[in-house]
């Protein structure tokens, strides 16, 4: 892995991705940042050493390295998922590349469904923790403790520091922003109705299939870090319709504008 890793991580500097402050992976509804950034130089996923291959129809699975806000950022323009078939130490690879690159923080956007019902569809929700269900650990494989420890901390996955920042910046700016428990599942189906109980009774706020992988390596790797998820449905069980991917997207785009406002603002006072 050290090996691949270190590959990598010279191709990238050889195009110019050099020593970024903070890296940005860009889930549903955040996509348009890309527009936001002076951007210097970009590299398509399936070009560089050693990436997982960009699958996912609605990604353009570019990494992008340029200045925001009086920042230099490296931005992953699509993510991988563990329900396209990856492992999940390919999903969260790019962290560890962009922590070799020399970032100190991480910032993730995703979509997810609302399980708490007092949150409704096209608002945000900061995550102050996580509940991992995808059955397996991104450090789970041998070797592990040459990359970071083992037993990796997760008191505090989500950056107080940065939380605040962002709640701070809602408040300013008059955007709803909910905090809450993001709890991870594998997908690609979404949840039954007993699913949405169950994810009721044991703290979670609101239910997605990404970003948790992501945020364990970060904090293996000592980074910062923080999340925000766009809620897209409400999870009701006692009053579940069938979900339409349309409508979803539509939702992760009504609260994009607020979305962008909350990540640029945040970058400019860190
Ligand atoms: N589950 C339910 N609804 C969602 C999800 C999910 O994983 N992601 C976005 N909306």
């Amino acid at each position: 892995m050290i090996k691949y890793i270190t590959e990598t991580t010279d191709y990238l500097i050889s195009k110019g991705f050099e020593n970024p402050d903070i890296g940005i992976i860009l889930g549903t509804g955040l996509g348009q940042l890309v527009d936001e950034i002076d951007i210097l130089h970009e590299v398509s996923y399936n070009h560089i050493p050693n990436f997982p291959t960009a699958t996912v129809e609605f990604h353009k699975g570019k990494l992008i390295y340029g200045n925001l806000e009086g920042k230099k950022v490296v931005v992953m323009q699509g993510r991988f998922h563990i329900y396209e078939g990856y492992s999940l130490q390919d999903v969260t690879y790019p962290v560890r590349i962009m922590q070799q690159l020399g970032i100190h923080t991480l910032l993730v956007s995703n979509a997810a469904g609302a399980i708490n019902l007092n949150f409704k569809k096209g608002e945000l929700m900061l995550i102050e923790d996580h509940i991992n269900l995808q059955g397996s650990s991104p450090l789970a494989f041998k070797g592990v403790e040459h990359l970071g420890e083992r037993f990796a901390d997760m008191s505090a996955p989500y950056d107080a520091d940065i939380n605040s920042k962002f709640e701070t910046i809602a408040k300013e700016h008059n955007i709803n922003l909910h905090k809450g428990v993001y709890a991870s599942v594998v997908g690609p189906q979404l949840e039954t109705r007993a699913e949405y109980r169950m994810l009721k009774t044991i703290g979670a706020d609101a239910v997605g299939m990404s970003t948790v992988p992501e945020i364990i390596v970060a904090n293996h790797l000592k980074l910062k870090a923080a999340a925000v998820s766009v809620l897209t449905d409400e999870c009701d069980p006692n009053n579940l319709k069938p979900v339409d991917i349309n409508d979803i997207l539509a939702m992760a785009a009504k609260a994009e504008p607020d979305m962008i406002t909350l990540f640029k603002e945040l970058i400019k006072n860190l």
